[in-house]
């Protein structure tokens, strides 16, 4: 803490003498090592191609996002047939649905919809760059970051991703990971996407740090019906090291995350520390196979289901820290006391203690993050994910 207090203090007075951004801080936990676009000279793109231009092109830099970049319109819309089913029409529900923008509809009826082109095609990040937001101004609205075919070393920190198509699914993705490896996604906020906030699979992943985001899933177009968007984060890839501290997830209603899958012969660790899941109307954790996940120090506030039913038979390897016990047999595999999950005016967490991950995790334990006490993890995920933070 008073580490990190004096980091900022050197990063402001940095900025006051300079008149610079830059990426603030450096990843801990899986990501570790990562350094993006390195020493190069901070750059502020003044056009939309030229944003464009460095964040696909294969120069290292260090790209800052000063201002709202809105691609909406940039490459026209479409008009055509999208699938409405029950999570569209909603009888009942609390607020309008999502049609999918798909091929077919057999268990639903065609209708007509209108979306922007843009949002469905992001960005292809090059490697060895950091996309920086400046203060809280930075937005890329109605398009998303891609990181495949290789991207490596990448820092995305400080932006706001917005308004990919929210009302429909298949409408946009903000961050994608499919064949990547060493990525920081740090301070960001995301909002109003058709589809998933983050996306990784089937390539891999690689070592992933997710830390310090707001993901704010309130929306008028809802799968779950609720005014909560349904796609948080869909971590599938096929050799994944995910680091995931300090989020705050709120307003969503499924995937939140949904780990792990038998679609291919993966295999996917999550560390998940520290992280804020408040007012989740639906599922946070829905874990398939191939997973080794750990879970401590999370604080679930009004989540209706922390951890799916489907979770406990799917053949996932998880161990959620229950109990004081749990917490102190982490010592001998892990060297330290973990710390254990709360949840209050939320659904029951199963006691989960697969040995296997601690057994997993000990032969990483170099890349676990520390954790801080649990009660503190609502006022401080609070003040400190998102835009604007840092
Ligand atoms: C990224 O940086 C690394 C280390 O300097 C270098 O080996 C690699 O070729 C760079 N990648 C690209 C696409 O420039």
């Amino acid at each position: 803490m008073k580490q990190a207090a004096l980091a900022s203090l050197f990063t402001f007075l940095l900025h006051a003498a300079t008149g610079n951004a830059q990426v603030v801080g450096s990843p801990s936990g899986f990501a570790a090592g990562t350094t993006g676009g390195g020493d190069a000279e901070p750059q502020t793109p003044s056009s939309l191609d030229e944003l464009v231009s460095w964040i696909t092109d294969s120069t290292p830099r260090t790209i800052l996002i000063d201002r709202e970049w809105n691609f909406i319109g940039t490459e026209g819309t479409t008009t055509g047939q999208c699938c409405s089913t029950r999570t569209t029409t909603c009888e009942g529900g609390t607020s309008a649905g999502q049609a999918s923008i798909q091929g077919t509809c057999d268990d639903g009826t065609w209708i007509s919809c209108t979306y922007d082109n843009a949002g469905k095609s992001p960005l292809e990040v090059g490697s060895n760059k950091s996309i920086v937001g400046v203060g809280s101004a930075g937005v890329l609205r109605g398009k998303g970051l891609r990181l495949r075919d290789g991207a490596n070393n990448v820092i995305i920190q400080n932006i706001h991703i917005t308004e990919l198509n929210p009302q429909y699914v298949w409408g946009g993705d903000a961050i994608t990971l499919d064949g990547s490896d060493n990525v920081w996604i740090d301070h960001n906020k995301f909002s109003l996407a058709g589809r998933q906030f983050i996306v990784s699979g089937w390539g891999k992943a690689g070592h992933v740090t997710i830390s310090n985001n707001e993901f704010d899933g309130v929306t008028e177009w809802s799968a779950g019906c609720n005014g909560k968007h349904y796609w948080t984060l869909l971590l599938i890839g096929e050799e994944d090291w995910y680091t995931f501290s300090g989020n705050w997830i709120h307003d969503v209603s499924g995937r939140a995350p949904h780990l792990g899958t038998d679609y291919t012969d993966s295999k996917i660790l999550f560390h998940g520390v520290n992280n804020y899941f408040q007012d989740v109307g639906g599922h946070a954790f829905d874990v398939d196979t191939n997973t080794y996940v750990l879970l401590e120090g999370n604080y679930f506030d009004g989540v209706d289901t922390p951890i799916t039913d489907t979770s406990l038979s799917s053949g996932a390897l998880i161990y959620d820290t229950p109990t004081v016990d749990a917490a102190g047999a982490c010592t001998a595999s892990l060297g330290y006391i973990c710390e254990w999950n709360r949840l209050s005016a939320s659904g029951s967490w199963p006691e989960l203690t697969e040995q296997a991950v601690l057994n997993e995790f000990a032969l990483v334990s170099d890349s676990l993050v520390d954790h801080y006490g649990v009660a503190d993890v609502p006022a401080t995920v609070v003040a400190n994910a998102g835009v604007g933070k840092i």
